[in-house]
Parts: C-alpha cells; structure tokens; sequence
C-alpha cells in the first residue's frame, strides 16, 4: 500500500517509514500552503488536503507538531519552529524560551502531533500524540532537533536530545500519533 505524506523533510520520511514497515511512502511537498489555522490539527489538514487533490484515490497525510509551555499560555504552539522569528533557528529559539521562562516556577509543557489523513474513499481521519514533561533549566544532550536538549519528559530524569531515537520514538507526540496511524490503517489496507 502507497501513501503521499505532506513534506519535504528527508529526516521526517525515513521516520514514518521505519514506524509504519511495510508502506510504500512517497513525499509530496505541499509547497506554497500557508499554514494558518490557529492549531496543530487545522494545519495538519489545509497540508493533506492540499495533496490529496493531486492524488485522487490514495491514502494521503500530513503532520504538524509543536510545544506548549503552560506558564506561557501554550507558546511557542504553532509558531514553535520560528518562535524567535525567521529564519527557524533551534539555537535562538531554546534561548528565547529559557528567557521567557526565568523566574516561573512552573515549567510544565507539553509536545503535541496531528496527523491528518485521507483515505481513497476520500474519508478523512486523525491521529494525535502528546507527550508531558517540563522545561530544564538549561540545555543537555546532542542528539534529536528543536526543543529537545531543553525537554524533560515525565518519569526521566534526562531530556529527549540525550535518548536514543528509539527511545524517543516509544514515548514521543510523533511515536504515539504514528501509533495511532498504524491502527486507523491497519483496519482499511486498500488502494
Ligand atoms: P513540525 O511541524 O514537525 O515541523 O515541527 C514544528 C516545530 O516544532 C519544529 O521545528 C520544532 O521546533 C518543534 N518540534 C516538533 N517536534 C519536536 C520534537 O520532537 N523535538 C523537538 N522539537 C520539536
């Protein structure tokens, strides 16, 4: 079974097919589509919708993630890639957060994914993830992108830049809505 995933990100491609084995994934860049619904899951269709009309009668889908600092009424949210403004930069980004978290006391937060799909039938579904933790005081670890050296998931005492993929992927926003794609088309292999 073939399905159009709403990216350009090489990383983002090999990530889905290593958790959903057995696809044939095919990117599709949804170029040009602003993204301008006010959440995760609004911009997860305007990007599937957006391929699924050039790929009639196949599974299509497109993901949009992000974190949400609770002290900070859910910011960065959806503007997490270019919180510190354009170009998106991880660096600027993971400084601006530690900045506009001194002095709180509490740094709950929270990853979240939306994955929309749409099936041959032209059927519409979603999948989300999300994963709890806090903000560190200050960033540890090499590994992953974004938030991660700055990210504390709940019941580790390490942040997500210092797991191994695999274990990122077992508790991470994107791990659990793959999860949850894995169910909604294992039910409907069609097409
Ligand atoms: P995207 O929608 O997956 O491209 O994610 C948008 C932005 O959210 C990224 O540029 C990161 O800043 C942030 N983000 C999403 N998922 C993660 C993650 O797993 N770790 C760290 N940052 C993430």
């Amino acid at each position: 079974m073939k399905i159009f995933v709403a990216t350009h990100n090489a990383h983002k491609l090999r990530e889905i097919s290593q958790i959903l084995p057995g696809l044939e994934v095919a990117a599709d860049d949804p170029e040009g589509v602003e993204e301008t619904a006010p959440d995760f899951v609004g911009n997860a269709f305007i990007k599937v919708r957006a391929i699924a009309a050039r790929h009639p009668g196949a599974w299509c889908m497109a993901d949009d993630s992000g974190l949400e600092v609770d002290a900070l009424d859910g910011a960065p949210g959806v503007r997490s890639a270019r919180y510190a403004g354009e170009p998106s930069d991880s660096a600027r980004n993971n400084a601006l957060l530690l900045k506009n978290l001194e002095g709180a006391s509490d740094r709950s937060a929270h990853f979240t994914c939306a994955i929309a799909l749409i099936a041959p039938d032209g059927t519409e579904h979603l999948a989300v993830g999300r994963c709890f933790g806090k903000i560190a005081l200050s960033p540890s670890g090499a590994g992953g992108f974004g938030y991660d050296p700055l990210f504390l998931p709940e019941g580790f005492a390490t942040s997500f830049a210092e797991l191994s993929a695999d274990a990122k992927n077992a508790i991470s926003h994107r791990g659990r809505a793959l999860a949850e794609v894995r169910r909604i088309l294992g039910g409907r292999q069609s097409a």
